[in-house]
């Protein structure tokens, strides 16, 4: 049951489906039939805070509104913002072992990369410690520095990323310890502080992708990773079609471990990377 029970039970199935379509149109994301006790979940808070009877009174108040509060925060709820530090491994250390020497050759003093999806900021934040590491070690050529442009369409993950404060669990998943030891500071009661020298490096934007590109500018590499497992085959591809667009030269796409390209061999090439693989722009 959703809300303070005034709808029948056919009412609830019609509202069920209005709301899976208003999720699709307004930011890609699929529901499947028998997602009601995902919604019922994911929005008993907002219900609770904002007094909403039910979610036909939510669909009122949020549809046709582009920039209501509430329609974020609806978007925010529905959106699985699950992340860790250096996720999969691989795409980072084929980053430090070989891209950021042959994109600098291309690039010279700026490497661009895209973080779109960043959620809370591990991603972004893990390709901001991988080029400061590579910088020390003399896998990033003298000369040259990576800027990172994070993206998502969920305003308090950006909010939690941009703040750069972390709880030892989240640390506790992919973060080494002495990774750790050297870019945090320790706040006490279990809070650490992500230090400016990491920070600095990334640039958060709040981005829905479904809309332009444009801002973003020409870019060396993209990740765009366990997001696309959430939207349609037409979107996927559309997604997809428009950062190929974004990219330089022979520029690099990573995509999540279990995502796939869906066709679109005409825009990219597979790469091994060994263990995994990554795109590169034909
Ligand atoms: C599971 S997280 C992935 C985070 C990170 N890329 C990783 O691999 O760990 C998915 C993120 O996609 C974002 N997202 C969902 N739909 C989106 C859309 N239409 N535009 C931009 N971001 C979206 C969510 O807000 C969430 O933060």
């Amino acid at each position: 049951m959703f809300g303070d029970g005034s709808r029948s039970k056919q009412e609830e199935q019609k509202d069920y489906e209005a709301f899976r379509l208003f999720l699709e149109k307004s930011c890609g994301i699929i529901l499947g039939d028998d997602k009601h006790y995902l919604v019922q979940s994911r929005l008993k808070k907002l219900f609770k805070d904002k007094e909403i009877s039910n979610l036909q009174a939510l669909i009122r108040e949020i549809e046709n509104k582009p920039f209501s509060p509430l329609k974020q925060a609806t978007i925010d709820a529905m959106t699985t913002n699950e992340t860790l530090w250096f996720r999969d491994r691989h795409p980072f250390e084929y980053l430090v072992s070989t891209l950021f020497k042959e994109r600098a050759k291309v690039s010279g003093k700026d490497i661009r990369i895209w973080s779109a999806a960043c959620s809370y900021g591990q991603e972004p934040y893990s390709l901001s410690m991988c080029a400061d590491e590579a910088r020390k070690s003399g896998q990033l050529p003298i000369g040259s520095d990576v800027k990172i442009v994070a993206t998502d369409i969920s305003k308090s993950a950006l909010d939690k990323a941009k703040r750069g404060h972390y709880e030892s669990l989240a640390l506790g998943r992919g973060l080494s310890p002495e990774r750790l030891k050297f870019n945090f500071k320790d706040l006490g009661d279990g809070e650490w502080e992500l230090n400016s020298r990491i920070k600095g490096k990334v640039d958060f934007r709040i981005l829905n992708l479904q809309d332009r590109y444009n801002s973003m500018g020409k870019l060396d590499i993209i990740f765009c990773r366990n997001v696309l497992i959430y939207f349609s085959a037409e979107f996927k591809s559309d997604i997809l079609t428009r950062m190929h667009a974004c990219l330089k030269p022979n520029g690099y796409l990573f995509l999540g471990a279990s995502e796939a390209l869906p066709g679109l061999t005409d825009k990219f090439e597979m790469v091994p990377t060994k263990p995994g693989i990554v795109y590169r722009a034909k």
